[in-house]
């Protein structure tokens, strides 16, 4: 993407299919979650796309091969609520990945994240920290859980997002330089509001059908 190396748009057509439903506000919340879910499994290919992996020695019924495991451990940290509704299809395709969870929401005036929960494995050091989020909008909420995740010892990051607005990938990659950032959607902007144009609205209250 052309000023924002750091950023991969998972432009798959399953993705872009996906994408169209969830942005439609005729999507109710058992249909977005559900769909949400799918389109995490689908991203989950692309983000382990680099994960190291080693040769072991098995046996088939027939005889002694190699096979091939993944050698670096990874933690999925969703970003209360709305990252929750990624988790399932990620460890779907990463069984052995840990879950840790930051607990942010945005004050509607300030538009500032304010943090109530944080709780994540330990030896997050040698880890693949993927962060967990369908929007990112002015970037406040992944700059703070990434200094966070920093802080407690987080080196090879990854943030993950289902749409994402400029201005947001902008201000986490001046706070953040090193981490990579995935999106299946770069948006056009954010609204005086900063909601994402066209985005798909708010995405925890589309999740859990509050409002
Ligand atoms: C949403 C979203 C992100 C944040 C993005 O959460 O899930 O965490 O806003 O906005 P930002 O990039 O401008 O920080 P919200 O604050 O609505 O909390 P919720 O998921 O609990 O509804
Ligand atoms: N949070 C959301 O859920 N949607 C947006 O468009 C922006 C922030």
């Amino acid at each position: 993407m052309k000023g924002f190396s750091r950023l991969t748009v998972i432009d798959h057509p399953l993705v872009k299919r996906d994408v169209a439903l969830l942005r439609d506000r005729r999507t109710p919340s058992h249909q977005f979650r559900a769909v949400l879910r799918r389109t995490a499994s689908l991203m989950a290919y692309e983000v382990t796309r680099a994960l190291p992996t080693r040769g072991v020695k098995l046996s088939t019924p027939l005889e002694r091969t190699r096979g091939t495991v993944i050698a670096q451990k990874v933690v999925l940290v969703p970003i209360l609520r709305a990252g929750l509704g990624l988790v399932g299809g990620f460890v779907e395709v990463l069984p052995d990945a840990r879950v840790g969870h930051i607990g942010l929401y945005r004050d509607e005036q300030t538009l500032q994240p304010v943090d109530y929960y944080f709780k994540v494995p330990r030896h997050l050091g040698t880890a693949l920290v993927i962060i967990l989020d369908p929007m990112l909008a002015t970037g406040g909420s992944a700059a703070a859980a990434i200094g966070y995740l920093k802080r407690k010892g987080a080196k090879d990051i990854c943030l993950v997002s289902l749409v994402a607005a400029p201005q947001g990938v902008r201000t986490v990659l001046r706070a953040h330089p090193s981490v990579r950032l995935y999106t299946c959607a770069l948006d056009r902007t954010l609204n005086k509001h900063g909601y994402i144009l066209p985005g798909l609205g708010d995405a925890g209250d589309r999740l859990f059908g509050t409002e």
